[in-house]
């Protein structure tokens, strides 16, 4: 398989993430391994986004996150529920946006060169499965326009996978 990696245009975030969404969908296709799949969807997601130095997921197993398929920097491996952002955001179920992450109480440095972040939960009916993490170099890189098309991106995961556990 060859893939050649399509070039998005974010001035409109939402239409961008929709057609992201859509070509995740395509490559995901008649595919149901959830490791495969996240893995294809953070190299997806490295390649298209502008300003990110960090793409990946964390799964929740045995009660703690722990380090999924990623593209950037060597990452810590576990984080506690409650812990730094990841662990924030899938406590409370819900994207947490934060534009600078030193004025974040906790958070988890994993590459210095982060500013910003974003972590969209992942959820399978009433199941949290981990979350998506993303970091920028540049402060407030993400707003809600981001973390609605992230959401979206990250349903079109879900959906491939349902039912699957990591
Ligand atoms: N910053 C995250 C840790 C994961 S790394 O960014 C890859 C956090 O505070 O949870």
């Amino acid at each position: 398989m060859s893939y050649i990696t399509k070039q998005y245009d974010f001035r409109d975030k939402s239409a961008g993430y929709a057609r992201l969404a859509e070509e995740l969908g395509a490559l995901l296709a008649g595919e149901t391994d959830r490791i495969a799949n996240a893995a294809n969807c953070a190299a997806l997601l490295f390649t298209s986004l502008p300003e990110v130095n960090w793409v990946g997921f964390y799964f929740l197993r045995g009660g703690e996150l722990v380090l999924g398929p990623f593209q950037g920097k060597p990452a810590c491996v576990r984080i506690a529920l409650g812990h730094g952002v990841c662990g924030a955001a899938a406590v409370q179920r819900r994207t947490l946006v934060v534009p600078d992450v030193q004025k974040f109480p906790g958070h988890i440095a994993c590459d210095v060169a982060s500013r910003s972040e974003v972590v969209v939960p992942l959820v399978d009916g009433t199941t949290l499965l981990g979350v998506l993490d993303i970091d920028s170099p540049r402060a407030a890189r993400f707003d809600d326009a981001d973390a609605r098309g992230l959401e979206g991106v990250a349903r079109v995961l879900i959906d491939c996978c349902a039912g699957q556990r990591p």
